[in-house]
C-alpha cells in the first residue's frame, strides 16, 4: 500500500475538522438530553478513513479525532465513567485499515474510546454503522464523509439521506466539485443519479458552486426533518473551488457553535488574532522570499465567504421593509453561514454608516431596521 502525500488541501481541512471536533466533543460531554440524561453513549464514524497517516508521518482524520477525544476525556474533572466513545473507522482498501489499525494499537488511549474497524464501501458502511446504532438511546453521532470523488457508487444520496433520518446525527461532507466540474462533460452518468440531474440535459451545470447548491437544495427537499447546512468554498491559487465542506446538523445551537468554530480558523476577521510570533520570522530557515511565497500559499486555499458578504445577503432580503433585530438574528442563523457575533458591529453598523439603513430605537436589540429601497 502507498501511502497519500500531505497535500495542502489535506492539511486546510485538518485544521477546520480539528475546531469542529473539539467544539463538539466538548459540547456533548458536558451536556445533558432534552430528558436530563446524559448522553451516554457518543459515536463518531469516519466511512472514508484512509490509513491514519500521510507520506511523511502527518496525522490523518481517525488519528485527529482519537487524540482530541482522548486529550477532552483526560482533562475532564469528574470523570463521566458510564460514557462510551465509539468509533468506527472504515476505507474500502483492506491494507489501508490494517495500516491504520497497526498504527492506533501502538497508542494507548483512554479506555472509554472502543474503536471498530471495516474495510467495505462506504455506503455498506453507513447502513450497518445506522443499523448498530439505533439501538442506542441517548446518544449523538457525527459522521465525517470525505471521499476523493463524487459518485453514487462513492457515498450515494440515499446514504447520507439514511444518515440524516435519524435525529441524533451531523455530517462533515468533503463535497469535491472539482471533480465533477473536471469530468462531467466526459462521464456525465457518473454524477446524475448524485446530483438528480436529468439525463441527457444540455443544460449541464459548470460551476462548483451550482454543483453544492443542487446537492444541498436536494437534500433539504428529500428531507423530511428540519435540518441546517452550512457551506464553506475552499478555493486555490488561481481562485478555483477545490472542495465544499458542507455541515449539516438538526439543531440550530449545534449549527451555531459548528459556524462559530469555523469561523474561528478560518480568516474572517472576526476571529483574526495577531499570532504575536512576528519576531520569530527572523529565525526562520527560509528567506524572506521564501517567506512571502510559503504565507501565499497558506493563503491560497481560503474560505471565498468573507464577513463583507454578509451586508450584500442582508440588502438583497431586507431590501425596502422595516424589521427588527430578532428576525435579522433569525435569518442570519438559520440561512447563511454566519454567526451572530457578524451581525452588529460588522454588517448593520457599517451598513447605518453608509446610509443603506436607518435604525429607529435606543438600543440595538430592541431597534427597527429600516432598509433602504
Ligand atoms: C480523501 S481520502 C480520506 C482521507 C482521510 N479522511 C483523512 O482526512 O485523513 C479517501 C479514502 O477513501 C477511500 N475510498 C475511496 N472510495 C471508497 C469507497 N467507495 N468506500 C470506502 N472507501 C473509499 C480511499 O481508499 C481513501 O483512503
Amino acid at each position: 500500500m502507498i501511502l497519500d502525500v500531505y497535500k495542502e488541501q489535506t492539511e486546510h481541512k485538518h485544521k477546520y475538522l480539528r475546531a469542529y471536533l473539539a467544539t463538539w466533543f466538548k459540547i456533548l460531554i458536558s451536556h445533558k438530553t432534552i430528558t436530563n440524561e446524559k448522553y451516554n453513549q457518543i459515536i463518531y464514524v469516519d466511512s472514508f478513513s484512509n490509513a491514519g497517516e500521510y507520506t511523511k508521518h502527518e496525522k490523518g482524520s481517525p488519528l485527529i479525532a482519537l487524540e482530541i477525544f482522548n486529550n477532552i476525556l483526560k482533562a475532564e474533572k469528574n470523570k463521566k465513567l458510564d460514557i462510551e466513545v465509539k468509533c468506527y473507522f472504515n476505507d474500502y482498501d483492506k491494507t489501508r485499515v490494517e495500516y491504520l489499525e497497526e498504527l492506533i494499537n501502538k497508542e494507548s488511549f483512554d479506555r472509554r474510546i472502543k474503536i471498530k474497524y471495516n474495510a467495505i464501501t462506504a455506503n455498506e458502511h453507513i447502513v450497518e454503522v445506522m443499523k448498530e446504532i439505533k439501538k442506542y438511546s441517548s446518544k449523538k453521532a457525527l459522521f465525517f464523509i470525505d471521499p476523493y470523488s463524487v459518485a453514487d457508487d462513492v457515498v450515494s444520496l440515499e446514504s447520507l439521506k439514511l444518515i440524516l433520518e435519524n435525529n441524533d446525527t451531523e455530517i462533515i461532507f468533503n463535497h469535491m466539485v472539482s471533480d465533477v466540474v473536471r469530468n462531467i462533460k466526459n462521464y456525465p452518468e457518473k454524477y446524475e443519479t448524485f446530483y438528480q440531474l436529468e439525463k441527457n440535459t444540455l443544460n449541464i451545470p459548470k460551476k462548483g458552486k451550482e454543483f453544492n447548491d443542487i446537492f444541498t437544495n436536494n437534500l433539504k427537499k428529500e428531507i423530511n426533518k428540519e435540518i441546517y447546512i452550512a457551506s464553506y468554498e475552499f478555493l486555490n491559487t488561481k481562485n478555483v473551488t477545490i472542495y465544499f465542506l458542507v455541515f449539516i446538523t438538526h439543531h440550530p445551537t449545534g449549527y451555531e457553535k459548528m459556524k462559530e468554530a469555523i469561523w474561528k480558523v478560518s480568516d474572517g476577521e472576526l476571529y483574526h488574532k495577531n499570532t504575536g510570533n512576528k519576531n520569530c520570522e527572523n529565525l526562520s530557515l527560509f528567506s524572506n522570499e521564501d517567506n512571502t511565497k510559503l504565507k501565499q500559499e497558506k493563503r491560497a486555499i481560503n474560505i471565498k465567504n468573507k464577513v463583507e458578504d454578509l451586508k450584500g445577503i442582508l440588502i438583497q432580503k431586507f431590501r425596502g421593509k422595516e424589521v427588527n433585530y430578532e428576525e435579522i438574528y433569525e435569518f442570519v442563523l438559520k440561512y447563511t453561514i454566519f454567526t451572530k457575533g457578524h451581525i452588529q458591529q460588522k454588517t448593520l453598523s457599517p451598513l447605518e454608516k453608509e446610509g443603506k439603513l436607518i435604525r429607529i430605537g435606543t438600543n440595538i436589540s430592541n431597534s427597527i431596521y429600516k432598509f433602504k429601497e
